[in-house]
């Protein structure tokens, strides 16, 4: 990453951060962004006794999240969140996104989807005319799956391949012990379309487009400013 993007970064991870009051309940994200929000949240906590209580996306960001002095909790517990934030990959003009570059989008979507409010925090590189031009889609996938899945992707005009590990021979296992099928479309036009296929396939478990779950994008500039951006009204 270089300065500037992480200068965007860490705008965004404080704005959302001061966004947070106490007695809130949160939806803790996965990925480098999200990591300036927790990190940032972990500073008002222990400057200011806030007390909040989150709910993480992902064993990564449960750590970070313990790390900060963030109280976890789980949706058996705490079911409605105020507000969730997390990173995306690419954030298009109807605030559908792609997310799961970090294989979390699974656990992210429940999250977000819990949350009254989901903040979005991207710098500008994210923000696209059309998804799935630069980006994958991440599909969650039971292993025993993973072919016939491929050829549903195929069959919808990606190219596909299994993600495989670094630093760890074979696949990449998820949170759940799920594969990751990777998804280069040329461009995603339809996004509806795309999800409802693999909904309706056995075996997805699910994939990383987020269609009308985002409220709020906040877009980090290398300046340090944020742009703040709301779902555009249908
Ligand atoms: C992880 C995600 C991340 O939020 C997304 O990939 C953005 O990551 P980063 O903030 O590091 O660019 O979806 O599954």
């Amino acid at each position: 990453m270089s300065d500037l993007q992480a200068a965007a970064k860490k705008a965004v991870g404080e704005h959302v951060a001061s966004m947070i009051s106490s007695g809130m309940t949160l939806g803790v994200g996965t990925g480098s962004t999200a990591a300036m929000a927790i990190e940032a949240l972990g500073h008002r906590i222990r400057e200011e006794g806030l007390q909040v209580k989150g709910v993480a996306t992902s064993f990564a960001a449960e750590r970070l999240a313990r790390q900060h002095g963030i109280q976890l909790s789980t949706l058996d517990e705490t079911p409605d969140l105020d507000l969730a934030f997390d990173g995306a990959d690419e954030v298009d003009p109807a605030f559908v996104l792609i997310k799961g570059r970090g294989a979390a989008q699974t656990r992210e979507k429940i999250v977000a989807s819990r949350a009254r409010q989901f903040i979005v925090l991207v710098d500008e590189s994210k923000i696209v005319d059309e998804l799935g031009h630069r980006m994958p889609l991440p599909v969650e996938v039971v292993p025993m799956a993973v072919t016939p899945v491929m050829q549903v992707l195929h069959a919808l005009g990606a190219t596909v391949e299994i993600r495989m590990g670094m630093k760890k021979d074979g696949p990449v296992v998820s949170d759940q012990g799920m594969w990751i099928v990777d998804a280069m479309f040329n461009g995603i036009s339809n996004p509806e379309h795309v999800n409802d296929m693999l909904l309706k396939t056995p075996g997805v478990v699910d994939h990383g487009l987020f269609i009308g779950l985002a409220t709020t994008v906040l877009v980090g500039r290398s300046d340090g400013s944020v742009q703040v951006l709301d779902r555009p009204t249908a």
